[in-house]
């Protein structure tokens, strides 16, 4: 190292500690994640070394106007912001000077529609919308049909996603569409709340449908056959980027200095890996909460070509991820403790502890592939791989010899085969996997974490990191402000793996002898599941 490079190193690192000394370096050294979620926003206050110094959550109400219809008010998620970062200054008694950057996350694909006064047109269609099966219709045919669409945009049509949703304003309420002037997705109606900024970033305008995820831009060719003006789109930056800076009027509402920087943030899938460490080649997540997800880093853009799978810019620099969705994971379980145990609750009420703990205790009675019975977690249709709205939850291969044991394995092995099938078209596309990082409730019981390493016959772990999208944001703007090299730097030092499980040679055998089964049972059954679909909407 030439000498002055050197003199000038200690010169810096000399300055540092004295900063140090003064408490300045702890003045920027807090990161604020504010991740807008469905039922609420939670923002958290993260230091620079990954410690979080507060948390704080604001619910909101979610409002069904017509059977399959969802919309929310965008004033909730900005009202949540003030009440939420307001809190979290109070609780972690943090000066506002100490925060150096705010990241945002939130909800994907809703929309939110705005006029040339900036004023919010209607409430925002949210991403479990399902009014607009017609608009996917139209959106495959303009863009020249499936395969086409997916060369365009990596991903079909869905209901839920925000393309579909801007052709239902158009055909449904003309007059509202003609006044549009700009659509934004949740996180970035209060990036511009904030800064007064019309930005977005990689992750969460993947799943708007209209961008050219391959090059990370909308994509024109899209937006010419569905004749939208590109200009009702905001900027796109990358994740950690700086996107727009505190302005005076939101400085004042949240309690916070003028020009505090806002960096791009994610969707809070991408954020919420981000924040698990899925950051790098091999290492994918699966997640299991109502709903369970399999989350694959990628470096370069890797699509399914049935579409099964979402392929999105991840909140890396330059990458990508894969993801299956699984409707009723977790959800399955839940359903049966609500439906069927009641004993096992009242118990666990007795004894204090989590019903889930003692309905797994009795799940490990029965053995690894439940002696011939299996549960199809479809209660409420499927997403990945199967994208049926009329498919159904069963059980299949009951005997006398079944125990009520039997029964709540049997929806844990159900669950967790509907993970595998996700991880097998990942496994398909060639995306090395060499640990699977859990979390949600399936990664809590060591049972179900043992049973995850066995169906996926991969090496499960668990982390440090439980706080989901809103740390994974905090991290993007601790990186965008320069308290880290990049998102890889910044994840190594804060997430740390703490539990580890290996396959177990003879269940991984049972369940590998009976997996293609359980994927047979739903062809099998899925005509019968259309027909009582229609019976059932007669
Ligand atoms: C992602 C998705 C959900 C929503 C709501 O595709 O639909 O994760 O972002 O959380």
């Amino acid at each position: 190292m030439p000498g002055y490079i050197a003199t000038l190193r200690s010169l810096i690192g000399s300055l540092i500690s004295l900063a140090a000394i003064l408490g300045i370096a702890t003045i920027m050294g807090v990161y604020l994640g504010i991740d807008i979620g469905t039922s609420g926003t939670k923002t958290l206050a993260m230091r620079d070394d990954g410690k979080i110094l507060a948390t704080a959550t604001a619910e909101y109400p979610l409002s069904n106007p017509k059977p399959g219809w969802s919309e929310q008010d965008p004033e909730h998620w900005w009202l949540a912001t003030i009440k939420t970062v307001r809190a979290v200054l109070k609780a972690g008694k943090l000066k506002p000077a100490a925060i150096g950057g705010i990241g945002l996350s939130g909800q994907m694909h809703g929309s939110v529609f705005l006029d040339k006064r900036e004023q919010v047109i209607r409430p925002a269609l949210l991403w479990n919308d399902q009014r607009t099966a017609a608009e996917c219709a139209e959106i495959e045919s303009r863009a020249g049909g499936r395969a086409q669409l997916i060369e365009l945009v990596a991903n079909p049509a869905l209901t839920g996603f925000t393309a579909p949703k801007v052709l239902w304003l158009r055909n449904h309420e003309p007059k509202n569409f003609d006044r549009m002037n700009q659509i934004l997705l949740p996180k970035d109606y209060v990036r511009f709340r904030l800064t007064g900024e019309f930005a977005t970033e990689v992750s969460d305008a993947s799943g708007t449908l209209l961008l050219d995820v391959r090059n990370r831009r909308w994509s024109r060719q899209l937006l010419d056959r569905l004749e939208l003006d590109p200009a009702l789109l905001p900027a796109v930056f990358e994740s950690e980027e700086v996107s727009g800076r505190l302005s005076q009027l939101a400085a004042k509402k949240l309690g916070l200095p003028v020009g505090v920087p806002v960096v791009g943030g994610g969707g809070d899938q991408a954020a919420g890996a981000v924040g698990n460490g899925i950051v790098r080649k091999g290492v994918i997540s699966a997640t299991m909460g109502t709903s369970g997800v399999v989350f694959a880093h990628s470096d370069q853009v890797q699509y399914d070509p049935q579409g099964r799978l979402h392929t999105f810019c991840h909140a890396v620099h330059g990458q990508w991820h894969v993801m299956g969705v699984v409707l009723s994971a977790g959800g399955s379980l839940q359903w049966y403790r609500n439906q069927f145990a009641a004993t096992e609750v009242a118990l666990a009420r007795r004894k204090k502890v989590d019903p889930y703990e003692l309905l797994t205790a009795q799940a490990a009675e029965a053995p690894a592939g439940c002696e011939g019975l299996f549960f199809l977690p479809y209660l409420t249709g499927e997403r990945t791989p199967h994208a049926d709205p009329n498919a159904r939850g069963a059980w299949v291969g009951l005997s006398l010899r079944h125990t009520r044991a039997h029964f709540v394995r049997s929806i844990i092995e159900g669950a967790t085969y509907a993970m595998r099938d996700s991880l097998e078209i990942i496994r398909k596309l060639q995306i090395p996997v060499k640990e699977v990082r859990l979390s949600g409730g399936g990664a809590r019981s060591r049972f179900w974490r043992q049973m995850q390493a066995d169906i996926y016959g991969e090496r499960v772990v668990t982390t440090n990191s439980a706080e989901g999208p809103a740390y994974g944001v905090a991290l993007l703007a601790a990186v965008g402000t320069g308290a880290y090299k990049n998102i890889v730097e910044a994840c190594q030092v804060t997430i740390k793996v703490e539990q580890t499980a290996s396959p177990n040679a003879k269940a991984r055998k049972t369940y590998d002898e009976a997996y293609p089964l359980y994927q047979k049972l739903y062809r099998s059954l899925k005509d019968d599941f259309r027909i009582i679909a229609e019976l059932v909407n007669r």
